[in-house]
């Protein structure tokens, strides 16, 4: 692996490690950290001390290990606050779904745990556990709101599981880890390539009204619409956020957002700003058809017969922005498919008049609604195609940013 950018060089790095398996990994890590040039300390919980020695982590870091809260040894009396400031960035690798429930609780009731509660710079977290812990809902939902609060998440890669079973939950290799805070560092330190320039984007579900209390939604989360925005926005552009409803919150002040609930909302938000956008990006998942009456009271039962509810079509956003653009403007689209994918994607590039399309197929394991990785192809006007990995949703969002840089002045 090759860390030329220097980005690392002379970094203050905290290097936490929590009680799994995986942290027999973490002395790899904090030398690949010091390998590059960065100063590293290390933070651990009592039970992480049960899989790597303290003596470990004080020779390969060349610092002492702070785990214990009322040590009498520790430098300070408030050695979580000084390491704090001290560190430029930090680390948890392995992260258990314990250390990750405790931060997105703000329970502080150890070494690492206070530690993370009052670290307010970069920090990514590196998910290892057992695949069903993982997946458990409120594991899940502290991932998802830590993310929401621009936590970096080094996705946990799947194989072979110290429990003796097989599936999601490994932590990723340490030179990976390094990789992704190398990037996220070179990211943070100002790619500004989309400095000047205004990008419409659309995201999330829309919901048509029934009645006072009943809607026709869908699945989508909004993820990958906000991950763009986020990404955009770090590179220096301002992003006009049209969002269906959603959980997730936005972070840069490049964003402004703009919450809308029905599909004709968002055209008027989205047809509305169009014209002062250099590009545009429709992610949402816009329901084609809405009742055709909507009742602003709620609907009886009608006895025993059955219900007929007339479906009237929602304006197509992307292909009246297709119709709109002018010459320099670019805009993309999303094709979710279950089938002939690429055949039926190309139909949409052509028909929306689009500069490239994003193609997501339902087939593959972990990409689509609600995910947190997505694994998309991407289809340009003049026939190439670019096809990527399962990755990260703000992976996703580089690759499409990219992408769509290289394609406009
Ligand atoms: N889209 C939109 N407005 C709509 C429907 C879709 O802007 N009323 C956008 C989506 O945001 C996405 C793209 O069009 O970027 C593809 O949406 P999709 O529903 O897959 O395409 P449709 O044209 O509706 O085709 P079909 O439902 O037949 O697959």
């Amino acid at each position: 692996m090759n860390y030329s950018v220097d980005a690392l060089k002379g970094k203050h790095i905290i290097v936490g490690i929590s009680g799994g398996i995986a942290a027999y990994k973490a002395p790899l890590l904090v030398r690949l950290l010091v390998k590059a040039g960065a100063e590293v300390r290390c933070a651990t919980t009592e039970h992480a001390l049960q899989f790597v020695t303290t003596l470990t982590l004080e020779t390969v870091s060349n610092n002492a290990v702070y785990s214990d809260l009322f040590a009498p040894h520790n430098e300070h009396s408030t050695e979580h606050i000084s390491l704090k400031d001290w560190g430029d960035m930090m680390v948890v690798a392995p992260a258990t779904a314990n250390i990750i429930g405790k931060l997105a609780n703000g329970i502080a009731d150890d070494a690492l745990s206070t530690l993370l509660v009052s670290f307010r710079k970069p920090l990514f977290l590196c998910p290892a556990m057992n695949t069903q812990m993982l997946e458990c809902h409120s594991v899940q939902r502290n991932i998802d709101y830590l993310r929401s609060q621009g936590v970096h998440f080094v996705e946990s890669t799947s194989g072979a599981l110290a429990c003796g079973t097989e599936g999601k939950g490994r932590m990723e290799e340490p030179e990976n880890i390094v990789a992704q805070m190398v990037d996220q560092l070179n990211h943070d330190d100002g790619q500004q390539d989309y400095d000047g320039k205004r990008v419409l984007i659309t995201a999330g579900p829309t919901y048509e009204r029934i009645d006072a209390v009943r809607f026709i939604g869908n699945y989508s989360s909004g993820k990958m619409g906000f991950a763009l925005a986020e990404e955009l926005a770090g590179r220096g552009a301002k992003v006009v956020l049209v969002t269906g409803p959603t959980h997730l919150t936005t972070h840069h002040t490049n964003i402004e957002r703009i919450d809308i609930e029905s599909a004709e909302e968002m055209y008027r938000a989205a047809t509305g700003h169009f014209a002062q956008c250099d590009a545009a990006i429709l992610s949402a998942a816009v329901a084609d058809y809405r009742p055709a009456e909507r009742a602003d009271y709620k609907l009886k039962k009608q006895g025993d017969s059955d219900m007929t509810l007339r479906l009237v079509q929602n304006p197509d956003i992307l292909a009246t922005l297709g119709q709109q653009k002018q010459q320099g403007q670019r805009l993309v689209g999303f094709a979710l498919e279950t089938n002939d994918e690429e055949q039926n994607a190309l139909k949409k590039l052509e028909k929306k008049n689009l500069d490239f399309i994003v193609l997501n197929s339902l087939q593959d394991a972990g990409a689509g609604f609600g995910h947190n990785t997505n694994k998309v192809t991407i289809l340009d006007r003049d026939g190439g195609k670019t096809v990527g990995t399962l990755k990260s949703k703000a992976a996703v969002a580089k690759d499409i940013a990219d992408h769509l840089r290289s394609l406009l002045d």
